[in-house]
């Protein structure tokens, strides 16, 4: 026997209890010390020792197990222990291209917004797109100070003393801007990856299912002695804060990042447009397997950083960059069930249940399905897919999948169905609260239409609701809501923010739920405290309202400022959205008669008709709404269905009332513009349409289509017709386009 375990024989129940408590506060205090204070008290191998000794008590004493225990804190939830970094400028994901006609349609894109000509010079790089995961390592002074993990693109986890141990990350960088934070991609070579897991089965530890998440797993310990052991290496592409910057175009900027001593990767080409990266995709592909990594496509980046700066950026990807994926990869496996699950907005998805099978490196047992149509082999227009052959259970089925996306089914072997198989029926009432299941003409998904008496829709909103590009809650996920949910305590959302005077001291609280305990309630009601204050976007994205996405919950959040504004416009605007809705069942019925002289006339007749009993303040509300660029008649629908739902208004009346809504980014409201609506109209010059735009939007303007007494500026170039008349008419400043420029600073 060791010293420690005599030492643990001789403790009695009473003793070991104290001896537990002791061990916990001690280890939460030298997890806090190394973790957000980046001051470690104790060595790495005294705390491994406190942990073990505490692994060992609870094996003696299972019963006295704390709910805090040490144990499950650093093995079971390893994000909990990182500091946060907020990433000064955003780290964005990609858009993809999966065939040839993506990638022209990428360069057509970029032409347009920029206004080139076709036969206009354009130069991209090429270069692999590694399959690990992003770091963004910032130096000041030349010396690395701050290593952090993407997170949800704005703030991620701190990493700086894992990444130290990289050997591809240097300590120090010679010639460096003052500030300079140095983006690219951890990962793990193939075949450090075998050795890796050759040792991992030796010792009957885990087993990784691939390099990424080897690398991610081994970037993310919150021992930094382990991920020293892992061989992680780094690929340097990209760029975050900088003082001054690198140089005038991608390459050049790569160039000076692999003079400061960063690892580039060799194989980057600069490319003269499509043909030409088509090519270098394909060079790419066939060294795929030789190269000792992995990697999941090309990524093509516009090669001139003035041009990148112009082209700038959708909600989370760039415009000047796009991902060509490489093709799925597949497997055979049998169908062994069709499970239908009730979405957000009541969308009743089959799922395919699998047999287990490895497709590309990862183990699958789930594929979505899609809708009814295509497990009978239709596709939206009914035209056949699968050579119109259904999917039944029992099928040999082919799975294929694309990088992160949700495996799917591509075909189906008919030669090997099983005799006695039946067609899939796909429920007509919902099986998670029965009530009916309806299919709307034109749509090819069938929706439980219980709205918020549907348990299965409203766990999906809650988990919306307190998502990352929502409300955000730490230590508020997928698992707790449905617990809270399934205890009652959480049922409608403004329940989340009244969970700790309900349920945090009493007979029954969080603490004392199983697997909770007193810090992470107190953790938990500390986040919920903290998520109360929050910027309107998120939480009209939050909501969960159809078509109402990150872009259209800003765009709102723009144009309105405060939920009561936006309430006042829809709540007016609700008599209209009936009409609008009549008008466009009349133009279909009459659309789908015959084409003949007075069909023109009846048109607008039946649209008139519709419109008749609708008064002139809610058809100004309407217009309003639908005059938001961005925001179509489609999203004003769902708002108004949304709003005069009883039901469902309660419910986010509630809401809002429990929270703070910040003010909106100072950044923009310095500009000249923030809060103006503005109207572009005409033929401009010196920019595209769509980049007048985007630019008038990154300095906090609203971009509106049409001229109403609410437009503040109406941009006028070569043309302008009945907008400018319109606006001359209201008063409404108006500017020619190097007066816009001007007044933006830009001239
Ligand atoms: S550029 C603003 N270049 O792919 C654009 N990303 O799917 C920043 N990735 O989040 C990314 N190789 O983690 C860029 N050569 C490469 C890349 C690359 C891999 C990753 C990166 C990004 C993800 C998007």
């Amino acid at each position: 026997m060791t010293q420690s375990e005599t030492d643990i024989a001789a403790l009695t129940q009473d003793t070991a209890r104290d001896e537990l408590a002791r061990l916990a506060t001690v280890l939460a205090d030298a997890n806090a010390a190394y973790h957000t204070e980046d001051a470690p008290r104790i060595s790495d191998a005294e705390y491994d020792r406190l942990k073990r000794r505490n692994a060992a008590i609870e094996q003696a004493f299972p019963d006295l197990k704390r709910d805090d225990s040490p144990s499950d804190v650093v093995g079971a939830a390893p994000a909990e222990g990182f500091g946060k970094v907020a990433h000064e400028v955003r780290m964005l994901s990609l858009g993809n291209a999966f065939d040839d006609a993506d990638v022209a349609e990428f360069d057509a894109r970029i032409r347009r917004f920029l206004g080139l000509e076709a036969g206009a010079d354009l130069t991209y790089t090429a270069e692999p797109k590694i399959d690990g995961l992003s770091l963004s390592v910032r130096y000041e002074g030349g010396q690395l100070v701050r290593a952090a993990t993407r997170g949800d693109g704005e703030t991620g986890e701190d990493v700086t003393t894992n990444a130290r141990t990289i050997s591809d990350i240097p300590e120090t960088v010679p010639n460096a801007p003052d500030v300079l934070e140095v983006r690219g991609e951890v990962y793990m070579a193939h075949a450090d990856f075998a050795a890796l897991n050759d040792r991992q089965a030796a010792e009957g530890s885990k087993v990784f299912a691939n390099p990424r998440n080897a690398a991610a797993g081994s970037l993310r310990q919150l021992d930094a002695s382990i991920t020293a052991a892992r061989p992680l290496r780094f690929f340097a592409y990209a760029w975050g804060s900088l003082s001054e910057p690198l140089a005038d175009t991608q390459h050049a900027a790569l160039g000076r990042l692999a003079d400061m001593g960063f690892s580039t990767n060799p194989e980057t080409a600069l490319c003269e447009g499509p043909e030409d990266m088509l090519a270098t995709y394909r060079a790419i592909a066939a060294r795929r397997a030789e190269l000792g990594y992995d990697i999941d496509g090309v990524v093509y980046k516009v090669n001139d950083l003035g041009l990148q700066g112009r082209l700038g950026f959708r909600s989370t990807t760039p415009r000047w960059a796009i991902a060509h994926k490489f093709p799925a990869e597949t497997a055979w496996t049998r169908l062994s069930g069709i499970d239908v699950q009730v979405g957000r907005t009541g969308a009743l998805s089959p799922v395919a249940r699998l047999d287990p099978v490895t497709v590309g490196g990862v183990v699958v047992s789930n594929a979505t399905l899609h809708n009814e149509d295509y497990i009978a082999g239709r596709d939206a227009k009914g035209h056949p897919i699968r050579n119109g052959i259904d999917l039944r259970v029992g099928d040999r089925v082919e799975i294929y999948r694309a990088g992160d996306v949700i495996p799917k089914v591509r075909d189906v072997d008919l030669s090997a169905r099983p005799e006695g198989t039946t067609p899939f029926e796909m429920p007509h009432r919902c099986p998670d609260c029965d009530s009916p299941a309806l299919r709307e003409p034109g749509e090819s998904v069938r929706r439980c239409t219980g709205g918020l008496v549907c348990p299965a829709q409203r766990v999906a909103r809650l988990k919306h609701l307190v998502g990352r590009s929502a409300l955000d809650i730490d230590g508020l996920g997928d698992k707790e809501i449905e617990r809270f949910h399934d205890l009652g305590w959480i049922h409608a959302p403004v329940d989340i923010f009244r969970l700790q005077a309900r349920y945090g001291t009493g007979l029954q609280t969080v603490a004392n739920l199983e697997g909770w305990g007193e810090t992470s309630a107190t953790n938990l009601f500390d986040a919920i405290e903290a998520a109360r204050t929050q910027p309107l976007a998120r939480v009209l994205f939050g909501l969960g309202i159809r078509h109402l996405g990150e872009v259209a919950g800003r765009d709102l959040a723009r144009h309105f400022g405060s939920w009561d504004a936006l309430a006042a416009t829809v709540d007016a605007a609700i008599p209209a959205a009936s009409c609008h809705r009549a008008a466009a069942e009349a133009e279909l019925a009459e659309r789908t008669k015959a084409e003949d002289e007075g069909r023109r006339a009846r048109l607008s007749d039946a649209r008139a008709l519709a419109w008749a009993p609708v008064e002139a303040p809610a058809r100004a509300a309407w217009d309003d709404l639908v005059g938001i660029d961005g925001i179509g008649a489609t999203l004003a629908l769902a708002l108004c269905d949304a709003l005069s739902a009883p039901q469902e208004r309660a419910a986010i009346d509630d809401l809002f009332a429990a929270l703070t809504i910040e003010a909106p980014e100072p950044t923009a409201e310095e500009s000249p513009v923030a809060g103006k609506t503005v109207v572009f109209t005409g033929s401009l010059e010196k920019m595209t349409r769509a980049e007048a735009k985007a630019t008038a939007e990154s300095l906090g303007a609203k971009v509106s289509g049409s001229v109403s007494s609410k437009t503040d500026i109406l941009v006028a170039g070569p043309g302008a017709g009945s907008k400018a008349a319109k606006a001359a008419q209201l008063g409404i400043e108006t500017l020619d386009e190097d007066a816009w420029l001007a007044l933006i600073g830009n001239a």
